[in-house]
Formats: structure tokens, C-alpha cells, sequence
């Protein structure tokens, strides 16, 4: 008997409009709507034959692999019916075999970043600080990574009190965790990068409003980056010492929850009048970047935090911010960014802004007010720092969007990931 094997074969064909205007942005939107419009259908191969194009080098490769894998990327975690993915991209094979390892290159970071999409997507009561710190041991568990996971006793005896401050008003404990991946150079000083990482911020007694308070899932976006940046570097096995730092515990409010008022105090012993309790990234974040700066002797720290509802008034969902004590250091950050296709805007350390931290009772107040509150949030961290090279990163508005932007559906982003892997290579030999 003979079997006669019969192949379907969707055609697209796909309008890209003015050759002299077509750019990144609008060849990329059009390969994800047809990702889109192919998932619908349920197909899950791709095959792209080039008509009419000349631009043939990597970057085409490079547009269309990304935007058909953040075209894939749709948060069905709770749905009981599954949605489809591309799971294979086939070129015409003269591309595909100039450019193999850097397509596998990119595809592991395309993978980490989705990955951080779902950690941040995940509610509350399934991310919390332990089963987050569980995520992160499980990830790397195969990788040449030094994964160490700190309970609430061993915060203690680190002497991470302003953190625990934050952490103790939850039923949920504190964890935090320290990941190494020392591939460099013994002599190279690592690059250290700490995310912050409340899986979920209530306000505690400076309460949020319902709506401020129901995406605040996502508060662990700058650690999920971290997480995801540090399984792209070693998965991609780059030659770098790199350290990731999270100290992850949740904003609540309860009989033991600190209060507006408290003093306390933190690692490097300065106290912190708690003006509001809702400005609890950047306590959380002094301990951890004071650690950091202590522990390693970091090449520069970079922290990433959805740290302040202002820069979205701001800069809406576009741009994250970057506040820095080392123009140079942060020109490396933001050529990464850029060649990551991720925004990055510059706003200013000023003197005159960082006085409205001061407090009259303790040596620093945890939120300057209103005005400049992106800046005076950095500059409260830049305390802890104890003059390493560091930049900050604010991605209030660029980690988790409240509409579809770009290549992105409402939800995580995963923003950064390409920016601290692009930054890692670098520094890799
Ligand atoms: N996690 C929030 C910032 C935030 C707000 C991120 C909206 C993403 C979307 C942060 O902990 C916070 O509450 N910041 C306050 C600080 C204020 C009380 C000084 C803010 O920005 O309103
Ligand atoms: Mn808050
Ligand atoms: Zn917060």
C-alpha cells in the first residue's frame, strides 16, 4: 500500500507599504501582526521566503526572529484554553546558515525575557517571596549559576534591618537571594545587579487606592529582569563575573507592620524616618544595594526598580528613567539600551532636589514629597551606595503596560533583560 503524504501550506503574503519609509518599528509591528494572524489560525511554523528586500544581514534575521517570539508570548497561565505559539522559523537557507549562532544566541535572551513575562504576570498569591526564590533555584539548577537563598534569621544576622522593616507586616517571609555567575576573570570586578522585588505592594498603612493596588503583582519586575538577565549571560555561557541580588518580601499591613512615623534603621546604620509607608522599594532596595557594594567589589551596581508612579505621569509607558553618580558608567547602560531597542531617559542627580530627603529627626526621610519624587527616590537609594559606580533604573511605566505598545501585550514586558545582556557582553572577553 502506498501513503501519499499531503503538506497544507498557508500562504501570507505581507504588505510592508513605502520601501523609503519602512523601518525597524513598522517591519517589526507587521512580522507580529502576522504571528498574530498565523497563531489565530493555528499554525505553528513560520517559513519566510525574501522578496524584494535587500536587507540581507543579520538585523533582518535579528527583526523578525524577535518580533515573531514577543508575537508568540500570550499569558494563558489561568485560562483553561491555551492559546498557540510559533515554535519553529524557517529561512530561505543561504540566511539561515550565515547567521545559526547568533540566532540560537538570541532566541536563549528572547527566552529568558519571556520568562520574566510570566513571573511578573503571575499574581500574588502565587509568586510570593518563596515560591519566587523556588522559581529562581529551579532555573538555574542545570546553569552555572551560584544560587543562595537567605531566610528571615539569616537577614537578621546580616544586619539587612530596613528591609526587614518592609517584610515584617506580611504573613509571607522575606527571601533573598544572591546569584553569582563568576565566568570572568578572577582580577575582573563583577557587574551587580539588584532588582526589586516586592511581589506584592499594598501600600501597608499608607494605603493604595483599589485600582493603584491591583497591578502591584508586578512590583517584582526589576528583580524578574535580574533573574532573566543572569539566566540569558549564563546560558549563553558569557566570559563575565556577574552578581544578581533580590531582596524579595511583600508589602502588607498587619498588627506588626511598620507605620508612618517609625524610625528605623538600616545595614549601613543610617536611620530612615518613614514618612510613608508606601515608599517601600527604596528601603528594601538600601539594604540590598548597601550589600551589594560591601560584599562584591562591583564593577558598578545597576539597580532596577518600579520604583514611582510619577515617571508614568511623566514619561507615560515609553522611556525608563535613569538616575547615575558616574556619567561614564551610565553611557555604557545606555549604548546597551539602545542597541537593545529599549528606552532610556536621563534625568538629573541635583543637589537642590536631593535636600528635599532631609529629615528633622533621623539622618534621612523615606520620601521627599511630590515634587521631583522620581529623582528624590533615586537619590534616597544613592545613600546606600557608598560611592561605587551605580545607576539606577525606574521602570514603573516601562515593566508592566495597562494597554498594548509595540511588540508587547498589555502585562509584563520583561524590559532590560537585552539591555543587561548586551551590557554583560561587553564586558565579556
Ligand atoms: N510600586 C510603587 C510604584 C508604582 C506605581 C509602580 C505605579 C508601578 C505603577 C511604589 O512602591 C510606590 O508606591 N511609590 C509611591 C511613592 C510615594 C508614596 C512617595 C508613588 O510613586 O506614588
Ligand atoms: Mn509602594
Ligand atoms: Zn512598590
Amino acid at each position: 500500500m502506498k501513503f501519499c503524504q499531503i503538506q497544507i501550506i498557508t500562504l501570507f503574503f505581507l504588505g510592508l507599504g513605502d520601501k523609503e519609509k519602512l523601518d525597524r518599528d513598522s517591519f517589526q509591528k507587521a512580522i507580529y501582526k502576522l504571528t498574530k494572524s498565523a497563531i489565530k489560525l493555528d499554525l505553528n511554523e513560520l517559513s519566510f521566503q525574501k522578496e524584494n528586500i535587500d536587507i540581507e544581514n543579520n538585523e533582518f534575521l535579528y527583526q523578525i526572529i524577535e518580533a515573531v517570539s514577543l508575537g508568540s508570548y500570550n499569558f494563558d497561565h489561568y485560562k483553561k484554553e491555551k492559546s498557540g505559539k510559533i515554535s519553529y522559523i524557517n529561512f530561505p537557507e543561504k540566511l539561515d546558515n550565515k547567521n545559526s549562532n547568533t540566532d540560537v544566541e538570541q532566541l536563549v535572551v528572547l527566552d529568558s525575557q519571556n520568562f520574566v513575562r510570566d513571573l511578573v504576570n503571575l499574581r500574588s498569591n502565587d509568586i510570593y517571596p518563596e515560591t519566587l526564590a523556588q522559581k529562581v533555584k529551579e532555573r538555574f539548577a542545570k546553569k552555572d549559576v551560584n544560587v543562595r537563598i537567605y531566610n528571615e534569621n539569616q537577614i537578621k544576622e546580616m544586619n539587612l534591618t530596613a528591609y526587614l522593616e518592609v517584610a515584617k507586616g506580611s504573613d509571607n517571609p522575606p527571601r533573598f537571594i544572591v546569584m553569582e555567575y563568576l565566568n570572568g576573570e578572577k582580577s575582573q570586578k563583577p557587574l551587580v545587579f539588584v532588582g526589586k522585588g516586592l511581589t506584592y505592594d499594598s501600600g501597608g498603612y499608607s494605603i493604595k487606592s483599589n485600582a493603584g493596588m491591583k497591578t502591584m503583582n508586578a512590583d517584582m519586575a526589576g528583580a524578574g529582569t535580574v533573574i532573566g538577565a543572569m539566566d540569558a549571560i549564563a546560558s549563553n555561557e558569557l566570559s563575565v563575573n556577574v552578581v544578581g541580588v533580590v531582596a524579595a518580601c511583600e508589602n502588607s499591613i498587619s498588627g506588626k507592620a511598620y507605620k508612618p512615623g517609625d524610625i528605623i534603621r538600616a545595614r549601613n546604620n543610617m536611620t530612615i524616618e518613614i514618612d510613608n509607608t508606601d515608599a517601600e522599594g527604596r528601603i528594601t532596595l538600601a539594604d540590598a544595594v548597601n550589600y551589594a557594594s560591601t560584599e562584591y567589589n562591583p564593577e558598578m551596581i545597576i539597580d532596577l526598580a518600579t520604583l514611582t508612579g510619577a515617571y508614568l505621569v511623566a514619561l507615560a509607558e515609553s522611556y525608563t528613567g535613569a538616575v547615575t553618580n558616574n556619567q561614564k558608567i551610565f553611557e555604557k547602560v545606555l549604548e546597551a539600551a539602545k542597541e537593545a531597542d529599549e528606552k532610556i531617559w536621563q534625568l538629573p542627580n541635583d543637589d537642590t532636589i536631593r535636600k528635599y530627603n532631609e529629615s528633622q529627626v533621623a539622618d534621612v526621610k523615606n520620601s521627599g514629597g511630590k515634587l521631583g519624587s522620581t529623582i528624590t527616590a533615586a537619590q534616597f537609594i544613592e545613600n546606600f551606595i557608598e560611592e561605587k559606580p551605580w545607576v539606577h533604573l525606574d521602570i514603573a511605566g516601562t515593566a508592566y503596560l495597562s494597554k498594548p505598545q509595540g511588540l508587547f501585550e498589555k502585562g509584563a514586558t520583561g524590559v532590560h533583560v537585552k539591555t543587561l545582556y548586551n551590557l554583560a557582553k561587553k564586558y565579556s572577553k
